[in-house]
C-alpha cells in the first residue's frame, strides 16, 4: 500500500467548493495535488495557493487555477507533507527546501492539515536534521555559530554538489541535533539570529494531522 498517496487522497477530499486552498510541498503533497487536479477536471472550483516552483508547476500542468499568497485574502485551508512531528504534534519541515514559503503559506491560512506515512510520528523531534534557511551573504558565521554549539551543520548541496538555492534564493544550512528536548527554546534562539530566514521548526501550526498506518488512516485533531 502506498500510504503517502492514501493520506494524499483523503486530505483532498477536506477541499470544498470555492476553496483557496494552500498547496504544500513534497512526496506526499504531490499525491493531494494529484488528487485535486482530478476533481478540478470533474468540475471543482477552487483556487490554489502553491508554496514552491516545484508544486506551481505540478498544478499548472494539471489546470489547478492559481494565485499567489499576495493575491487572496487569506487561504480557507492549507495541505501539507511533514518530516517528523512529535507527540505533542510539533514539526520539523524543510526536508525538500521550501520552508520558508510554506511557513507563509500556512501562517495565512485558517486551517492546515498535515499528511504523513507512520514513519514520520516521532516521540521526540531531530533525528531527522532541521533545515535552516539563511541569507548567504554571512552564512558561513552562522555555520561557525552552529558548529560551536554542537549542532553539527552542512550546508545543503543540490544533485550537482553545489550549494542549493531556495525558490527565495537562500541557502540551507542542515542542523543534526539527533534530539530537540525544548523545540521552543531552539526556535526563540534560531529567530534571534541575523541572516536566518526561517528555520522548519513547525511550532503549533497544525490543526489535523493525517496519519498513513499500514493498519489504516487515523485523523488526529492536535
Ligand atoms: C518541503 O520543504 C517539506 O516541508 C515537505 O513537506 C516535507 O519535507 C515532507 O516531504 P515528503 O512528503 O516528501 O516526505
Amino acid at each position: 500500500m502506498n500510504l503517502k498517496q492514501l493520506v494524499g487522497e483523503k486530505a483532498a477530499e477536506y477541499v470544498k467548493e470555492g476553496m483557496v486552498v494552500g498547496l504544500g510541498t513534497g512526496s506526499t503533497a504531490y499525491y493531494m495535488v494529484e488528487a485535486l487536479g482530478k476533481r478540478v477536471k470533474e468540475g471543482l472550483s477552487i483556487t490554489g495557493v502553491t508554496t514552491s516552483t516545484r508544486t506551481k508547476e505540478h498544478a499548472e500542468k494539471l489546470g489547478i487555477p492559481l494565485k499567489t499568497i499576495d493575491e487572496v485574502k487569506k487561504v480557507d485551508l492549507t495541505i501539507d507533507g511533514a518530516d517528523e512531528i512529535d507527540a505533542h504534534y510539533q514539526g520539523i519541515k524543510g526536508g525538500g527546501g521550501a520552508l520558508l514559503f510554506e511557513k507563509i503559506v500556512a501562517d495565512y491560512s485558517d486551517k492546515v492539515i498535515w499528511i504523513v506515512d507512520e514513519s514520520k510520528m516521532v516521540e521526540t523531534l531531530g533525528a531527522f536534521p532541521l533545515p535552516v534557511e539563511v541569507m548567504p551573504y554571512g552564512s558561513q558565521q552562522l555555520v561557525r555559530i552552529f558548529e560551536e554549539k554542537g549542532f553539527h551543520p552542512t550546508m545543503r548541496k543540490n544533485d550537482k554538489e553545489e550549494t542549493y538555492l531556495t525558490d527565495g534564493g537562500h541557502y540551507i544550512i542542515d542542523l543534526q541535533m539527533d534530539k530537540i528536548e525544548d523545540p521552543n527554546s531552539l526556535a526563540g534562539w534560531l529567530d534571534s539570529l541575523t541572516g536566518v530566514m526561517e528555520h522548519g521548526l513547525f511550532l503549533n501550526r497544525v490543526n489535523t494531522i493525517i496519519v498513513g498506518r499500514e493498519s489504516g488512516l487515523e485523523v488526529i485533531e492536535a
